[in-house]
């Protein structure tokens, strides 16, 4: 009575008549299809029942506040999130009270501070004109095959430190996409299945140890120093807990871990989506880039600086409305603590229960066409100012939002925009297929297979 009185409404409806297993499998395979059919069956907020957990869906800005905004003794991460532990290690992250998780979140934000973004920006330019360098004159590629590679070895030398990119690279990047197969979908509920990608997982993970450890023992005796975040979490200290000590061996190559599978995939996506769309869209988005690289040309040279990516607001609103149309992560969920209400547009309210699994999904929010006009739409200057759709709190949630909104956002800028100035500056290109659909069924959501044909010109 005493939880009703304070939150009165009733429980969301529950998406019934999937079976204990049939949900799961359901879930496993990726739960758009649920999603789907939930809205349309229920609108803005519906639970399903996935094995012995309920998963309560909030959609939309009008249900998502208190989703984002909350603290996490209300709303909290690691019940949710803890599948990571095998894959990121121990000491870390999910694995260590929220006080020790907030101050290496605090040291991960330090290590992305303005001046230290500017230090990764040439890191990035270089290693995108070396790896496109390497393209003949013209030929057909996959963007998302290309980015992936790409992104794999700017993560490497702004991240992991330049010992890893430049001596240890293939040995570093084969175990890491050990850490990455060992990621599937049925993870999330059994992380530690005795599976065979779990066991190899496991391995990679061991062997990653010994390579960071050597490396960091390596910078910490001689004292030599780099530009990368690793260098920062060599120097970070805790500062409230853990007696003010600096980082373990383990705990770096954790949160290294970390912050990589955070990025990497998800930067390397949205960095596809934004060339497939400007690729089809020459009048509307690629023409104008191309104008834009002019006139930062004209002001700031041809170097790539920190300011000069900063001033290219065209490029921007095409990877944030690639972004919008296309979230790698489908989900964003968090585990109530505290029981708490919601209010959907049409002004019912329900209570959503403590011990529910809440979830909010940027993919289907991004599509709601009393949000967004036209959805299905790529236009770019939908995020042109005054932004009106877009001031809307919690209605572009690509980045998150809120409490824990995304800390490497302007990192991810950066990076995208840095490969695209010099891909706008040097090719042509052309879809030879159309613009795919996304494979909802991995676990970061990218584009189907889709052949582009590039012709190098020097067009600036
Ligand atoms: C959080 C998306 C790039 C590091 C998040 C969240 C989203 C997101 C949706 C919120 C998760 C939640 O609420 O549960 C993206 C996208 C990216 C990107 C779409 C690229 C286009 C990066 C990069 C890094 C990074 C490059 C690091 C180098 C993080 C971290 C968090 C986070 C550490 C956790 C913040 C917290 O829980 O307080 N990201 N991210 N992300 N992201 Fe990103």
């Amino acid at each position: 009575r005493l939880l009703f009185n304070k939150f009165p409404g009733k429980r969301p409806p529950v998406y019934e008549g999937i079976p204990y297993v049939g949900g799961l499998i359901k879930f496993s395979k990726g739960p758009w299809k649920l999603l789907h059919d939930g809205y349309a069956k229920f609108g803005e907020v519906f639970t399903v029942p996935v094995a012995h957990k309920r998963v309560t869906f909030l959609i939309g800005p009008d249900v998502s506040p208190h989703f984002f905004k909350a603290g996490d003794d209300e709303m909290s991460q690691s019940e949710v999130y803890d599948f990571n532990v095998p894959t990121f290690g121990p000491g870390v992250v999910f694995d260590v009270e929220q006080k020790v998780r907030t101050e290496q979140f605090r040291m991960f934000t330090e290590a992305l501070t303005k001046n230290r973004l500017k230090a990764y920006v040439p890191q990035f330019n270089k290693e995108a004109e070396e790896y496109f360098a390497k393209w003949g004159d013209e030929g057909i590629i996959d963007f998302k095959e290309e980015f992936s590679k790409l992104v794999t070895l700017t993560a490497a030398r702004t991240l992991l430190g330049r010992e890893v990119r430049e001596q240890l690279f293939e040995q570093v990047a084969d175990l890491l996409h050990g850490l990455d197969e060992g990621m599937v979908p049925i993870s999330v509920f059994f992380p530690y299945l005795p599976i065979p990608v779990h066991r190899k997982r496991d391995r990679c993970r061991k062997e990653l140890s010994n390579i960071f450890g050597k490396v960091i023992r390596h910078r910490r005796e001689s004292g030599h120093r780099e530009e990368d975040v690793l260098q920062q979490f060599i120097d970070a200290r805790y500062q409230n807990v853990n007696g003010g000590r600096a980082l373990t061996e383990e705990e770096i190559t954790g949160l290294l871990i970390a912050v990589l599978f955070a990025g990497q995939h998800t930067s390397s996506i949205t960095t596809s989506w934004t060339g497939i769309f400007m690729a089809a869209n020459k009048e509307k988005a690629w023409l104008p880039a191309v104008e834009e690289q002019k006139a930062i040309v004209a002001k700031h040279g041809t170097n790539l600086s920190f300011e000069a990516l900063s001033d290219m607001e065209l490029l921007h609103r095409n990877i944030t409305e690639a972004l919008r149309m296309h979230p790698p992560l489908l989900l964003v969920m968090r585990y109530a603590k505290k029981p708490f209400s919601v209010t959907a547009s049409d002004g019912k309210t329900y209570v959503i229960p403590k011990g529910d699994i809440v979830a909010a999904s940027p993919n289907f929010s991004h599509m709601l066409p009393q949000i967004f006009k036209n959805p299905e739409k790529y236009d770019p200057d939908r995020f042109a100012p005054p932004r009106e759709e877009q001031n809307r709190p919690y209605s572009f949630i690509g980045f998150g939002a809120g409490r824990h909104a995304c800390i490497g956002q302007n990192f991810a800028y950066l990076q995208i925009k840095s490969i695209w100035s010099v891909l706008l500056r040097n090719f042509e290109f052309e879809l030879l297929d159309p613009v795919p659909d996304a494979d909802y069924e991995s676990m970061v959501i990218g584009p189907k297979s889709c052949r582009v044909k590039f012709n190098r010109r020097k067009l600036l």
